[in-house]
């Protein structure tokens, strides 16, 4: 069947039947008896919430099958309702389950519908590698446009499964914003005698670790296990050890200092100098504004959501 509805034009109340992208699955418990799954649906122009509910006769064991079956990566038929539900607008699915049963068959020409992208891959490239351009230091210079070549697909991938910047592009689109914001800061307090050379480097690198932690799968990316076994942060510092020749020890210290305390008081290592803790600062500037944007992005003005999906925090539109 072709594409005939696109995300953006499903509203309260309208009966949807079209192809879409699956890009996750969780199956989850209902609040009485039995199980429903719960879908990220995407398409070119934007991404939505989908419950598989099935119809009454359906065990518990049935839907968990199914959600098993399921393959994100993958385009089905979804066939069912939009409601609104905490302020935002998701498809229900009841004998719409008869069509998951397989994926639909997409011609390679037609991948391009199905992939959600608001991020100018190309334009936010430049805008790093010109950034990376102004580092006077010419072995550091060297060593982030080396890091973020080798750490492949850098520009194409996500930086989170669920929460900020989780969209192909994303990750380059989030480091470009930390970078920004830090060299900002750096301008605003240049009495404090911040090294603009680390601080570029750090908040270029300091999520490196994250492109070694998704794949291609499908039509999207899929988190790879050291997503969770590892985390990026341990990958991050283990990718750089590669470069421990190219920089002198003050140099490489700081650098890898920077990536490993860049979570703040949240992570293993709080930052212990003003460079690491500029990184730090603009990286939860652009993860936090990132998320709130998008759980206020479907709202009217006067409306908000007790928890939005991204930020977990109430979020509202004025
Ligand atoms: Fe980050």
């Amino acid at each position: 069947m072709p594409k005939t509805q696109t995300i953006t034009e499903i509203s309260d109340g309208c009966e949807v039947d079209s192809l879409f992208l699956l890009e996750s699955i969780d199956i989850r418990k209902k609040k009485q008896d039995g199980k429903y799954l719960f879908a990220t649906l995407a398409d070119r122009t934007g991404r939505i919430s989908c419950k598989i509910w099935g119809l009454p006769g359906h065990s518990a064991d049935e839907i968990e099958a199914l959600g098993k079956n399921l393959m994100p990566g993958e385009v089905y038929r979804i066939r069912g309702f939009a409601k609104i539900f905490n302020g935002e607008c998701e498809i229900n699915i009841n004998d719409g389950i008869a069509d998951l049963a397989a994926p639909a068959v997409i011609q390679a020409s037609e991948r391009g519908e199905y992939v959600y992208s608001p991020v100018d891959i190309k334009e936010t490239a430049i805008a790093i590698q010109n950034l990376a351009g102004t580092i006077r230091n010419g072995q550091l210079k060297l060593v982030v446009s080396l890091a973020l070549m080798d750490a492949g697909g850098f520009y194409e991938k996500p930086a989170a499964k669920k929460r900020h910047h989780n969209y192909r592009g994303g990750l380059a689109e989030h480091t470009l914003e930390t970078a920004t914001i830090a060299v900002a800061m750096a301008e605003a307090q240049k009495s404090y005698g911040i090294d603009r050379d680390i601080l570029i480097a750090g908040a270029l690198l300091h999520d490196i670790g994250k492109a070694l932690c998704f794949e291609e799968k499908g039509i999207g990316y899929a988190a790879r296990p050291e997503y969770d076994l590892i985390g990026h942060i341990p990958l991050g510092i283990t990718f750089l050890t590669r470069f421990m020749d190219y920089l002198d020890d003050a140099t490489y210290l700081h650098l890898l200092h920077i990536v490993q305390s860049h979570h703040g008081d949240y992570g293993d290592v709080a930052p212990r100098t003003p460079e690491a803790w500029a990184v730090h600062l603009a990286d939860l500037a652009s993860a936090t504004l990132r998320e709130v944007a998008d759980d206020t992005a479907g709202l009217a003005p006067g409306e908000g959501k007790w928890k939005g999906e991204k930020s977990g925090k109430a979020v509202y539109r004025i």
